[in-house]
């Protein structure tokens, strides 16, 4: 798809189709909903972050919200390389002397009033997060260098960041932060409710495996490990792919190798005892 913006043809992206189904948890994406919410004509949506370990679910609820909307969502990957242009618009060299300008992800939420996700926000640059600054302020437009045009955002576009607390990231500075706001944190889920997320992403999971798998997470959570239910995930799958489809009738020693390799060592100390 291609739309004009002052005589320049922009190519648009895809939105991401993923599925996903968010468990649980309401009252975070209570929130993430209510940040966008839009009360009054005067009202502006915020642009809220989503903060929380890895493996905590921050794109899964990102985009289950957008999906609330019942908008296309797009995902932007942002990375330590992510440029100012990569954010908004790259040229791209189309036959002799002539360029194809691409909208990003971004962009193309902008223009289509979809939601945009921009996951893992934290790895990228205070330059390329500069190129937004006019975005998530109340001029919510962007200015794109490399095709000289001026985009506005559709009145139903929303934006929301991922962020986690690992090393590889930057510091944002303060002018940035204080435009994602309100900050949600999302944090390990209460028993049934991990549960109910192991159930959702393995269907055909056994009881007595997501039991015990859900055991071991309660406990590494009340440690404050690091390890989240993606991990649980892996686990779950491995110790079944192990047992070859067939029936576990929970073996202590599957499970436990599949704990110790998809962790490590350290995380034995969590497996439930016999
Ligand atoms: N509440 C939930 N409902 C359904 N699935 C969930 C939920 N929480 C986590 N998951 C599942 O856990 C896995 C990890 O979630 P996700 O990728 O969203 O985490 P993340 O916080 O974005 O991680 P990272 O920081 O590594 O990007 C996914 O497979 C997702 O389906
Ligand atoms: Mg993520």
């Amino acid at each position: 798809m291609i739309v004009e913006i002052e005589g320049i043809p922009l190519h648009l992206a895809h939105p991401d189709e993923l599925p996903v189904t968010w468990v649980g948890q309401e009252e975070v994406m209570r929130q993430l909903l209510a940040a966008w919410l839009v009360i009054d004509a005067q009202d502006l949506p915020m642009n809220p972050r989503l903060l929380g370990k890895p493996g905590v679910g921050k794109t899964t609820l990102a985009y289950a919200a957008g999906k609330r909307l019942g908008r296309d969502v797009y995902i932007l990957q942002a990375t330590v390389d992510t440029r100012p242009e990569d954010l908004l618009v790259t040229p791209v060299i189309e036959g002799a002397a002539k360029l194809r300008y691409v909208a990003s992800p971004l962009v193309t939420a902008m223009l289509r009033g979809g939601v945009v996700i921009l996951d893992e926000g934290n790895r990228m640059s205070e330059k390329s997060w500069a190129s937004l600054a006019p975005l998530l302020d109340n001029r919510r437009y962007v200015e794109s260098i490399v095709a000289g045009i001026k985009i506005k955002a559709h009145p139903l576009f929303r934006l929301v960041a991922t962020m986690n607390d690992d090393a590889s990231t930057f510091d944002l500075p303060e002018y940035i932060h204080s435009r994602l706001q309100p900050q949600i944190m999302i944090d390990f889920p209460e028993r049934h409710e991990e549960m109910a997320i192991l159930r959702e992403n393995l269907p055909f999971g056994e009881d007595q495996v997501l039991d015990y798998v859900t055991e071991f997470l309660q406990q590494a959570h009340m440690a404050d490990e690091r390890y989240t239910v993606r991990d649980g995930v892996n686990i779950a799958r491995f110790a079944m792919k192990l047992a070859n489809g067939n029936s576990l009738t929970l073996n202590h020693d599957l499970m436990r190798v599949a704990i110790l390799q998809t962790l490590g060592e350290e995380a034995l100390r969590y497996a439930p005892g016999r």
